[in-house]
Parts: C-alpha cells; structure tokens; sequence
C-alpha cells in the first residue's frame, strides 16, 4: 500500500528530497520558508489518512531548504486519534520509498526535568516507549528491515553533534535529554511525572517515538528535537493548558526555524 502513496507523490513531484522533516504542534509554520513549494494534502494520497490534531494542516511541503532538498511534513498523525500505530507511521514507510534518507523528527513537550524552562529547546537524546506497543507489531516489512534490529544508536549521534554544533554558531542553547511518550491525550498526573523522573525521562509528549522505530527499522537517520512547552504536571503545580501549549512552541518558531536550517545546511 505505502508504494501506492509513493508512486503517487513521484507522479506529482518531481524532485527527490533525501531529508524529512516532521513539524509537531505549533511548529507547523516552519515551512513557511522553503523555496519553490510544492503542497500536496495527505487526503488526496491514497491510503493516506488525515490528521485531526489541533494546528496540525495535514500536508507535505516538498522544496528547498537550507540549501537542500526536504520533504515538510505539516501535521502528524497521533496515537489518540484512534489511529493504530501502523497508520501513524505509515507516512515513514511512504518516505522510505521516496528515497528519503535522514528523518528530523520534531514535537512540543513537558519538561520533566526541573531545570527545563518553557521555550526550552531539547535535543533528543534517547527515548521511552510508554504507548504499551510498537508500530512494528505484526509481519516484518522485509524490504525495509530486519525483524530484530538495534536502538542503541537510534538518534544518530552524527546528527547529534551536528545539532549542537548548529545550536552553537546560532547562539542558541541546546538542552539535551530522554524523550518519554504517553499516549494522552490526558495530560500526565503529576505521580507519573513523579515515576518518569526517576526512570531518567527529562521531557514528555504524545508523538515521535512510533515515527522514529520505523525510521530506525527501515534504515534512515534520525534527529529528534523537541520544544518545552510547558513544565510537566506537578512541577509547577500549575494546570497544564492545551491552547497554551500550541502558543508557546508558536512564539518560538522562529528560533526552532533557524536551528532546523543551519542543521539541513551541515547534514
Ligand atoms: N505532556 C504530554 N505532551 C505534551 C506536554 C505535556 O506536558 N506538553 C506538550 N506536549
């Protein structure tokens, strides 16, 4: 099925991007940027499904940027939507086949860690998958992978250093941490966020860690950065806000946009 959408995408674009980039909420502007756009909607792809979240447009922006060419992804789809885990990371098998090679994963987060302030950004350093399953459970996909694979590099410290080296020439500060994913779309108790602390978790979401087991099983490098929204439950003892969520990585785009270029430019 995901050659079907393949070939569809080949049929309407006719330039092969090697570096995805998937924006998480908020962040969707980020693609305003790119040079000679070219939009396609996920509901026009077939087996595509759509995204429901909110500020998340649900389209691919192909183009360049940063001096290469990228595949924008605006909008991702999420676990609590009610789709499987599969059909969340359908669109990685549909990139794959497009011949991308290197993933930039993206999303808005709760800091764990109490030295995180809100607009923080993190460099994802590692991660662990709370969701009780995997994309992967089912037949192995043999053309894109084995069925036991290794994670131990799963966020490839090439792009790792590249991204620090990025933060720096920007003057920007990097945080670096483990990225836990819930699957919401609750928010967390501030006793979970308790217990996540303790198992070495400095920032949490509800996305990316399904998106970046495909990526790792289907042999393409991965970069993961998120943006802290907020101070998780309980830090704070504040209540979390959905809305505030989406503004706060909204006023830090810019920022997040100037990192994510200088990054494609050094990959
Ligand atoms: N928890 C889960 N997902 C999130 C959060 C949070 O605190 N902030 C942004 N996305």
């Amino acid at each position: 099925m995901f050659q079907e959408s393949a070939n569809y995408l080949k049929s309407k674009v006719n330039r092969s991007s090697g570096i995805a980039i998937i924006l998480g909420s908020g962040l969707g502007e980020l693609a305003q940027k790119v040079e000679n756009p070219v939009y396609i909607n996920y509901q026009e792809i077939p087996h595509f499904k759509t995204s429901t979240a909110p500020d998340h447009k649900g389209r691919f922006v192909f183009g360049s940027f940063g001096g290469k060419e990228v595949v924008f992804m605006q909008g991702r789809l999420h676990y609590y939507e009610g789709y499987s885990l599969q059909e969340v990371t359908f669109p990685i098998r549909v990139l794959k086949e497009i011949g991308v090679k290197t993933l930039i994963v993206t999303n808005a987060a709760g800091g764990i860690n109490k030295t995180f302030a809100a607009g923080d950004i993190m460099l994802i350093e590692d991660h662990i998958n709370l969701l009780g399953t995997s994309p992967l459970i089912g037949p192995n996909i043999a053309s894109h992978g084995e069925r036991f694979f290794d994670m131990t590099y799963a966020y490839t410290p090439r792009l790792q250093k590249i991204a620090k080296e990025s933060a720096a020439q920007i003057g920007l500060p990097l945080q670096k941490g483990v990225y836990i994913a819930c699957t919401g779309p609750s928010f967390e108790t501030p006793a979970e966020i308790r217990a996540f602390r303790l198992w070495g978790a400095d920032a949490v979401g509800m996305s990316t860690v399904p998106e970046v087991i495909v990526a790792v099983h289907c042999g393409m490098e991965v970069l993961g950065l998120s943006l802290i929204t907020n101070a998780a439950a309980g830090v704070l003892g504040t209540p979390l806000c959905g809305q505030k969520v989406i503004e706060t990585a909204q006023k830090k785009g810019r920022e997040f946009e100037a990192l994510i270029e200088r990054i494609v430019e050094q990959i």
